[in-house]
């Protein structure tokens, strides 16, 4: 066993997107010795988040609730894979959401959040409209960003070209980027100013 758990969370407000389709795709690549879980946040909707960070100690979300399920499953993950189409040149607002949910994490006693995912690797994939692939730059620094914060490994984004669903299989460099894209360096994360 590799001892490899890849969790791929999906930020699409549709089912089998593109971007879906190329993380399967990139996904298809990795050892069969690899643990895959997938969830979509659509199907796991996550409450407006609330910034409770200096009122009161966090708890455990409870047991059964959405927030439960992926806090668990984040903890669980070696390799976490934010697969979220670009939305108005970010990550769409599930994914956003997701993401904001951490910081409530960072603060809950007792998972030690932080410390437990640090030296992670964070992975993105995502399908854009655009043909300049250079628009997804905030996309790209978000997750880049967001894992030096938490002292995590960067395996960098996998972008791949499309619409309407489906679009993405024509995207023939994506689709050849996604072979090798889990086979990847992972250095550690740093912000653009640490060089
Ligand atoms: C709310 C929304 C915002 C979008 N914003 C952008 C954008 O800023 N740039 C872009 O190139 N495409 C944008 N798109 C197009 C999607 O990125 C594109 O359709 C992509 O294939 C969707 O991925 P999915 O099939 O995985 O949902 C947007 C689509 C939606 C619904």
């Amino acid at each position: 066993m590799s001892g490899r758990r890849f969790l791929f969370v999906l930020g699409s407000s549709r089912a089998d997107g593109n971007t879906e389709l190329l993380a399967r795709k990139a996904a298809e690549q990795l050892p069969a010795d690899v643990e895959q879980r997938w969830i979509s946040l659509a199907d796991h909707p996550l409450p407006d988040f609330v910034d409770q960070r200096h009122d009161s100690d966090h708890v455990r979300p409870p047991a059964g609730s959405s927030a439960a399920l992926l806090l668990d499953a984040t903890l669980a993950a070696t390799d976490l894979v934010i697969a979220s189409p670009l939305y108005w040149y970010s990550v769409s607002g599930l994914t956003k959401r997701y993401l904001d949910y951490w910081s409530g994490w960072l603060r809950t006693p007792g998972i030690d959040f932080k410390a437990t995912m640090a030296g992670r690797t964070l992975w993105g994939v995502a399908a854009l409209a655009h043909q300049e692939a250079v628009v997804a730059d905030p996309l790209i620094g978000t997750l880049n960003n967001s894992a030096a914060y938490m002292g995590m490994r960067f395996g960098g984004v996998l972008l791949g070209n499309g619409s309407g669903p489906g679009d993405v299989l024509n995207d023939t460099d994506a689709l050849t980027r996604a072979k090798t894209f889990f086979a990847r360096e992972t250095p550690l994360a740093r912000f653009p100013y640490e060089g």
